[in-house]
């Protein structure tokens, strides 16, 4: 089944220079970018896209963290890309996740794991949508 996901290049991802690493590796398992931009989210932005974490203990330093810089933002597509995407960056524990995925070779932290993707094809249709209009994506 084609599918759509949000993928995001988080703060600690573009600041150290990875943004073409991780869009490599997208690109080359045959998932195609269907909607790109960067955004330097302010900490209101990234509470609203992350509000279903409000009650976690690590809801308020999470939110930082993904203001303090620029994210790049992209709505992939293709095969099953929700798990295809989730496969790609492994655990959201770097120290759990499975050799060769993005977060285990980049993440440097539970919060500071490099990447974002939707979880289930509600919250990605959420997600798009938080961050892209129709007219932003591509055919
Ligand atoms: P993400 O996939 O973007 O979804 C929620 C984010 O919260 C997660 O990646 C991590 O960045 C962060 N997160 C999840 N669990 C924890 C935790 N136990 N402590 C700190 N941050 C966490």
């Amino acid at each position: 089944m084609i599918q759509e996901t949000l993928a995001i290049i988080k703060p600690d991802g573009v600041a150290r220079g990875l943004i073409g690493e991780v869009i490599r590796r997208i690109e080359s398992h045959g998932l195609k970018v269907k909607a790109m931009k960067m955004v330097h989210l302010s900490k209101k932005e990234a509470e609203g896209f992350y509000a279903v974490h409000r009650e976690r203990p690590f809801f308020g330093s999470l939110t930082s963290f993904m203001s303090e810089g620029p994210v790049v933002l992209m709505i992939l597509s293709g095969e099953n890309a929700i798990q295809a995407w989730r496969d790609l960056m492994g655990a959201t524990d770097p120290a759990k996740s499975a050799p060769g995925t993005i977060r285990r070779e980049f993440g440097l932290s539970i919060e500071r794991n490099t990447t974002h993707g939707s979880d289930a094809p509600e919250t990605a249709a959420f997600e798009t949508s938080y961050f892209f209009s129709g007219m932003e994506a591509c055919n």
